[in-house]
C-alpha cells in the first residue's frame, strides 16, 4: 500500500474517497476549506450525521469535484477527543471504505492537527485495521485499499513520523502473521529461519542447538522439549545501534502448548498455537528498531520449543536442574513457559543488561483477571515499571501492575527441590511471576503477561480477530524513549 503526504488543498486533489473528520455539531471548519461542498455538508448535518464519535456518513459527489465520494467521520465532542479515539476513527474510515471497494483514499488532516493531535494516530489506526491473514485461503476476493494520502498544509516534519508509523505497523503485521500461522508450519526450526531472515548489518542471529544447550546445562528449558520430535531452538538476536549495556527482551516461544502430560482440555486447545506470541513480538520489535536505526542496544531471545506428549516427555514429579543450578520440581508440565523463561533469563545475565524484559502468554489467570483489556506487569525496578506504564498509555497497549508479594514464595515451596514450577491455579498470575523473579533477581527485570491480550476472539477497532501483535508497539515505544 502506498502512503503519501501531499501539500494540496482538499478541493484540488483527486481520489476515490476523501475522508472528512468532524467535531460533534460543528461543520464550520470545512466551510472555507471546500466551499464547493458546503451545501452538501449542511444537508448531511441536517439529516443523518451530527459528528458523534464513530458516526459516519457517505455521500456521492457531483461532477465538478475531483473525488467520487466524501466520507464523514465523527470525532465526538472536542473535549473528549483522544489519540486512541483518532486511531479508532482511522480504522473505521479505512475499513468502511475498503469494504465498499474504494481503492485510493485521502484524509483531510487539518482539523485533527488543529486540535493538537498528530494525524499519524489516524494513519496508524487505518494501517493496523486493514490487516488480513489469508495465507491458507485459495483465493482472496475481498477488497483492498491501494493508497492512503494525507492532505496537509505542512508535510516536512510529518514525513519521519509517517515512516515510523509505517515501519512499526509492518512489524505488527509481521508479528501477527507469525502468531496466526499454525504450529505445523511454524515449528521452532521455522521460527529460527524467520529470525535469521532479519539478519542485516546491525542484527546478528545465533541459534543454539540441542547439543549446545545440553552442554550449557539449560535443562529447565530442555525439559519442555522432550515430548516433541521437533528440535528446540534457542534463538538469539542482537541489534547494536550503540555501545551501551543492552536491554534484553525474552519472548515466550512455545510454538504449541498441549500442556504436555498435564494435558490441557480439548476445548480451545487449537488456540495454543499463539503461545509464541511473546517471541513473535520480540522479532517484530527488533525488525522495527533495526529498520529505523535506533541508537539502542537490544538483545532478543526466543527459547523456542513445542510442549507435546511423547514417550520421553517430562513427567509431573520429575526434578530438573536449571541453568543457574537451582532444582525445580515439576508439578505441572503445563507450567512450561516459566521453565523456558528462567533459563533464558539466567543466560541473558552474561550480557550485563541494563534491563531484562520477558513477554509471555504465561497464565490463563491473566486472561481471567483482565480479559483482553490489559497486560499484567510485575518487576523489581520502579523506574522502568513506570516507563512501561507510560508507553502503555502512549500506544494504548495498557499495562497494569500486579504485586510480587513475598508470600507467593509459600506457593512455590517444594519438599524435595529448591522450588516447584506451579503453586496451583489459585493466585497463579502472581506466583508465576514470582517464580521468574526467583531467577531474575537482583538483575533489573520486568515481566509482561500477555495471555489475555495476545489473541482476540472478536474484532476490535483496529485489531481484526486472531493475533493482536500486542507488545510490538509497547516495547518499540519504550525502547525509542530510552
Ligand atoms: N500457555 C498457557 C497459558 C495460557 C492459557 C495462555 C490460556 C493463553 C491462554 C500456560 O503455559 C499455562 O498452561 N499455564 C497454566 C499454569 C498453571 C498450570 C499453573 C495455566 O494458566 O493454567
Ligand atoms: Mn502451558
Ligand atoms: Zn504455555
Amino acid at each position: 500500500m502506498q502512503i503519501s503526504i501531499i501539500e494540496k488543498k482538499e478541493s484540488d486533489f483527486s481520489c476515490d474517497a476523501l475522508i472528512l473528520p468532524f467535531i460533534e455539531n460543528d461543520f464550520s471548519y470545512y466551510d472555507n476549506l471546500i466551499p464547493t461542498l458546503s451545501k452538501q455538508i449542511h444537508k448531511v448535518f441536517q439529516k443523518e450525521f451530527s459528528g458523534k464519535f464513530n458516526q459516519t456518513a457517505l455521500i456521492s459527489c457531483s461532477e465538478d469535484l475531483k473525488y467520487d465520494r466524501v466520507f464523514f467521520v465523527g470525532l465526538g465532542k472536542k473535549e473528549d477527543i483522544t489519540s486512541e479515539k483518532i486511531r479508532q476513527i482511522g480504522a473505521k474510515a479505512a475499513c468502511s471504505l475498503r469494504d465498499i471497494g474504494m481503492k485510493d483514499i485521502a484524509i483531510s488532516s487539518g482539523l485533527i492537527s488543529s486540535l493538537g493531535f498528530p494525524i499519524t494516530n489516524f494513519l496508524e489506526g487505518s494501517l493496523l485495521s486493514l490487516y488480513k491473514y489469508n495465507r491458507y485461503k485459495k483465493e482472496d476476493n475481498s477488497n483492498n485499499i491501494n493508497s492512503i494520502t494525507i492532505l496537509s498544509i505542512f508535510s516536512k516534519n510529518l514525513e519521519d513520523e509517517i515512516k515510523k508509523i509505517k515501519i512499526v505497523s509492518e512489524a505488527v503485521y509481521f508479528t501477527r502473521d507469525l502468531i496466526n500461522t499454525p504450529a505445523n508450519d511454524l515449528t521452532p526450526s521455522e521460527l529460527a529461519e524467520i529470525a535469521k531472515s532479519l539478519k542485516n548489518e546491525h542484527i546478528s542471529v545465533t541459534v543454539l542447538e540441542k547439543p549446545d544447550l545440553e552442554k550449557l546445562g539449560m535443562n529447565s528449558y530442555l525439559s519442555v522439549s522432550k515430548g516433541s520430535d521437533e528440535p528446540p531452538k534457542f534463538i538469539i538476536l542482537e541489534y547494536k545501534g550503540k555501545e551501551i549495556p543492552p536491554v534484553v527482551i525474552i519472548g515466550k516461544s512455545i510454538t504449541f502448548d498441549s500442556g504436555g502430560i498435564s494435558l490441557k482440555p480439548a476445548d480451545g486447545m487449537e488456540k495454543m498455537k499463539y503461545d509464541m506470541a511473546g517471541g513473535a513480538a520480540v522479532l517484530g520489535v527488533l525488525k522495527a528498531v533495526s529498520e529505523l536505526n535506533l541508537p539502542v542496544h537490544i538483545v532478543g531471545i526466543l527459547p523456542a520449543t513445542e510442549n507435546l506428549i511423547g514417550s520421553s516427555a517430562t513427567r509431573p514429579g520429575d526434578i530438573i536442574r536449571a541453568y543457574n543450578g537451582k532444582t525445580i520440581e515439576i508439578i505441572s508440565t503445563d507450567a512450561e513457559g516459566r521453565m523456558t523463561l528462567v533459563d533464558a533469563i539466567c543466560y541473558s545475565k552474561k550480557y550485563n543488561p541494563s534491563l531484562i524484559i520477558d513477554i509471555a502468554t504465561l497464565t490463563g489467570a491473566c486472561s481471567i483477571a483482565f480479559g483482553n483489556t490489559a497486560i499484567a506487569m510485575m518487576g523489581n525496578t520502579r523506574e522502568f515499571i513506570e516507563k512501561i506504564k507510560i508507553s502503555g498509555l502512549n500506544v494504548y497497549e495498557r499495562v497494569w501492575e500486579m504485586p510480587l508479594f513475598e508470600e507467593a514464595k509459600e506457593y512455590l515451596k517444594s519438599d524435595i527441590a529448591d522450588i516447584k514450577n506451579s503453586g496451583g491455579k489459585s493466585g497463579s498470575l502472581c506466583s508465576s511471576a514470582y517464580f521468574l523473579y526467583e531467577f531474575a533477581n537482583p538483575a533489573p527485570w520486568i515481566h509482561l503477561d500477555i495471555a489475555g491480550t495476545a489473541w482476540n476472539d472478536k474484532d476490535k477497532p483496529y485489531i481484526p480477530k486472531g493475533a493482536s501483535g500486542i507488545g510490538v508497539r509497547l516495547l518499540f515505544d519504550f525502547i525509542s524513549n530510552l
